[in-house]
C-alpha cells in the first residue's frame, strides 16, 4: 500500500468511525436517560462528539427532551372528538407527569395516551384518577388491553374490513394468516432486471406515503446509480393525524413488510436494509423482528442485514430527508431537494425510501402478476388500505379499490354517526372537504382536483356537531407544534395562523381594525411559496378550506364541540 493509499485508506475508517458513532446519539441518548442534567457531557465523550451536538439532538426530540414525562395524552384532532381534553384534566388532576402530545397513530381507538414509550388504546378519565397519582399503574380498562403492562400483552389490534370482502378482490389481506414461503421473492429471482422492472410498472404501484409517486421510477433509478454501496429505507413513522394503516399492517401482516423489503433490496443491489419505525411503534416492532426471524429460519433471506432504528419523537421524521438525517443520528431537519434520496440518500449514497404500505404491496404484485394488481383499483392502480376514524360506527382500517368515495368507505365502516358535515380525506395535510364531495373519487387525482389530496388516507369524519374553526385550529395547533423550525415562513406561518384562528375566536381584531383574519391567505402563500418541504407548504390548508366550505363558522363565535 502506497503512503498516498495509507492515508486514504486511515480517512476512511476514521470517518466511517465518526459516522458510526453519530448514527449511536440518539439510542446512547435514550441510555442515558433523556436530557437530564449530565447526559449530554456523558454522551459527548461516549461519542467523542461536542456536548452542543449532543445536547442539539436531544433537545429536538420530544422523547428525549423532556424523558420526566411518563404520560403522554394525544390531543389530535380524532381523539380530541372522543374527550381527549377531559382525560388530560384527569391526568393533571391525579398529579401525573403528563404532557399533550401530537397523533400516536391510534386515531381508531380514541383517546389513545402513550405511557412511557407504549400506546394505551380508549384511556379514560376514570383509567387516569385510579392510578393515584403513579404513572407506571395506569392501564387502559378498554377491552382491547390486558389488565398487565406488560406490552407484550397488550394486542394493539384495531377494527379491520370490509368483513365479508372477497379474497380475491384484496392485495394485503389484513384478515389472512401471515405466509413465511417466499412465493414473491421466488418470483421475483426467476425474473430478469428489465422484466421485473416491467411488471413492476404495469402494476401502477403509487407510492403510499403521501405523495402517490410511481414506485418503479424510483427503483429504477437506484438501480442504475453509479455507485456500488446503496440502502433500502422502510418509513414506518406514521405520524399523520388520522393514520393508522402501518401499525395495523405491520401488527397484522409483517410477512409482507419483510418479503416487500427483501425483494426491493435484491432488486436494487442493496444488502443493507433500515427501518425506521417511531418510538411510540415497540410492539409493531417485534412482529416485525419475528418476521425476519421466520424468513432467515426458512433462508430466504441469506445475504441481506435489516437494521431496526427507533424514532425519538417528531413528526417531521416522515418526511424523507429528514428521517435520513435522522437515521445519521442527527435533529431530523429536511434536506433540500434536489437531490433526491434515489442518487444521494443514507450516507450520501442511492437510498430506495417506501412507506411500509408501498412495500407490502409488493409480494402480490409478483406472486400474482402487475396486472392482477393494478385491477384491483378504479381510475388509479391496486386496492388500498383506508384508515376511517371520527364520527362513523366502526373506526378501522379497511383495504378497498383505490378510487372509493367517502359513502362506501363509511359503509364499509358500519355507516355515519350522525349527520355528515366535512371530512379530511387524508389526513390533517389534506385540509377538511364539505359534504358534498362524499362521492367524489378518494385517489390522488380527484382530490387533487378540489386542492386537496390522498396523503396517507387518513379519513377522519366530522358531523354536524364541530365547529369548523374549532377543528382547523386543533389541526393548526399540531404544524405549529411540529414545525422542525428550520425555515422562516414555515416556523413564523404556523404560529401566525393559530394566532389569527385564537384571536377570531377571542372576537379581537388586528391593532390597525382589520379582522383577525385578514392577512392569513397572504401567510398561506409565502408558506407555500417558501418552505423547504411539504409540512409548511401546505400547513394553511385546514384554515384555508374551512374557511372557504364553511364561511359561517368563522363569523360567529362558534364554541367548541
Ligand atoms: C411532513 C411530511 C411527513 C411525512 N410523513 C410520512 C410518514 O409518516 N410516512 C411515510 O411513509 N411518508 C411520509 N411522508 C412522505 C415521505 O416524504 C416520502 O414521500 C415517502 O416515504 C416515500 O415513500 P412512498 O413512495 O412509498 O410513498 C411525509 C412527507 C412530509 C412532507
Ligand atoms: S417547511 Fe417547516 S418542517 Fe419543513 S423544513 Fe421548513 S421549518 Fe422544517
Ligand atoms: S391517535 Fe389521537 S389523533 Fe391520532
Amino acid at each position: 500500500m502506497s503512503t498516498t493509499e495509507g492515508k486514504a485508506h486511515g480517512d476512511a475508517s476514521r470517518r466511517d468511525a465518526h459516522t458510526r458513532r453519530q448514527a449511536e446519539l440518539p439510542d446512547r441518548l435514550q441510555a442515558a436517560g433523556g436530557m437530564i442534567e449530565g447526559a449530554a457531557t456523558q454522551v459527548a465523550g461516549e461519542t467523542e462528539g461536542s456536548e452542543a451536538a449532543a445536547f442539539g439532538v436531544a433537545s429536538f426530540y420530544s422523547l428525549l427532551a423532556r424523558p420526566h414525562q411518563k404520560v403522554r395524552v394525544c390531543t389530535g384532532l380524532s381523539c380530541r372528538m372522543k374527550g381527549a381534553d377531559d382525560v388530560l384534566a384527569a391526568a393533571e388532576a391525579a398529579g401525573l407527569p403528563v404532557e399533550e402530545c401530537s397523533c400516536l397513530a391510534a386515531c381508531d381507538v380514541p383517546p389513545a395516551v402513550l405511557k412511557d414509550r407504549v400506546t394505551l388504546p380508549e384511556v379514560s378519565s376514570a383509567d387516569m384518577r385510579a392510578t393515584k397519582g403513579d404513572w407506571s399503574a395506569l392501564v387502559s380498562s378498554s377491552e382491547r388491553v390486558h389488565a398487565t403492562d406488560d406490552v407484550n400483552e397488550v394486542t394493539w389490534c384495531g377494527d379491520i374490513g370490509p368483513v365479508d370482502a372477497d379474497p380475491a378482490t384484496l392485495s394485503i389481506n389484513m384478515g389472512a394468516a401471515e405466509d413465511y414461503s417466499g412465493a414473491g421473492l421466488a418470483k421475483a429471482g426467476e425474473l430478469s432486471d428489465e422484466a421485473f422492472f416491467d411488471e413492476l410498472e404495469a402494476s401502477g404501484l403509487q407510492g403510499r406515503g403521501g405523495a402517490g409517486f410511481p414506485a418503479h421510477i424510483k427503483w429504477r433509478a437506484v438501480a442504475g446509480q453509479p455507485v456500488t454501496e446503496r440502502f433500502v429505507v422502510l418509513n414506518a413513522d406514521e405520524g399523520e393525524p388520522g393514520t393508522f394503516k402501518d401499525r395495523e399492517l405491520m401488527m397484522r401482516r409483517p410477512d409482507l413488510v419483510i418479503e416487500g423489503l427483501a425483494i426491493a433490496a435484491r432488486a436494487v443491489g442493496a444488502d443493507a436494509i433500515y427501518l425506521y419505525l417511531r418510538g411510540e411503534f415497540q410492539v409493531p416492532r417485534e412482529r416485525l423482528e419475528h418476521a425476519v426471524a421466520q424468513f432467515e429460519k426458512a433462508g430466504l433471506i441469506d445475504g441481506l442485514q435489516f437494521h431496526m432504528h427507533e424514532g425519538q419523537g417528531s413528526y417531521i421524521c416522515g418526511e424523507e430527508t429528514a428521517l435520513l438525517e435522522a437515521l445519521e443520528g442527527k435533529r431530523g431537519m429536511p434536506r433540500l431537494k434536489p437531490p433526491f434520496p434515489v442518487e444521494v440518500g443514507l450516507w450520501g449514497k442511492p437510498t430506495l425510501i417506501h412507506n411500509v404500505e408501498t412495500i407490502a404491496c409488493v409480494p402480490a404484485i409478483l406472486a400474482k402478476g402487475g396486472a392482477y394488481f393494478k385491477a384491483q383499483g378504479r381510475d388509479e392502480a391496486g386496492a388500498k388500505l383506508y384508515c376511517i376514524s371520527g364520527h362513523v360506527a366502526r373506526p378501522g382500517t379497511y383495504e378497498l379499490p383505490l378510487g372509493v368515495t367517502l359513502d362506501e368507505l363509511v359503509e364499509a365502516a358500519g355507516g355515519y354517526v350522525g349527520e355528515l358535515k366535512a371530512f379530511c380525506p387524508g389526513g390533517a395535510s389534506a385540509g377538511f372537504l364539505p359534504a358534498s364531495e362524499r362521492s367524489r373519487p378518494l385517489d390522488y387525482k380527484s382530490l387533487a382536483e378540489v386542492g386537496s389530496m390522498l396523503g396517507s388516507a387518513g379519513v377522519v369524519v366530522l358531523n354536524d356537531t364541530v365547529d369548523m374553526r374549532w377543528a382547523c385550529l386543533e389541526q393548526l395547533r399540531f404544524f405549529e407544534e411540529e414545525s422542525c423550525g428550520q425555515c422562516a415562513p414555515c416556523r413564523i406561518g404556523t404560529r401566525y395562523l393559530r394566532e389569527s384562528v385564537d384571536r377570531d375566536v377571542a372576537g379581537d381584531c388586528q391593532s390597525n381594525g382589520d379582522s383577525a383574519l385578514a392577512h392569513v391567505d397572504d401567510v398561506a402563500w409565502q408558506m407555500g411559496e417558501g418552505s423547504i418541504c411539504g409540512l409548511g407548504q401546505i400547513a394553511a390548508l385546514p384554515l384555508t378550506s374551512a374557511r372557504q366550505y364553511f364561511p359561517a363558522d368563522f363569523a360567529t363565535a362558534g364554541e367548541q364541540t
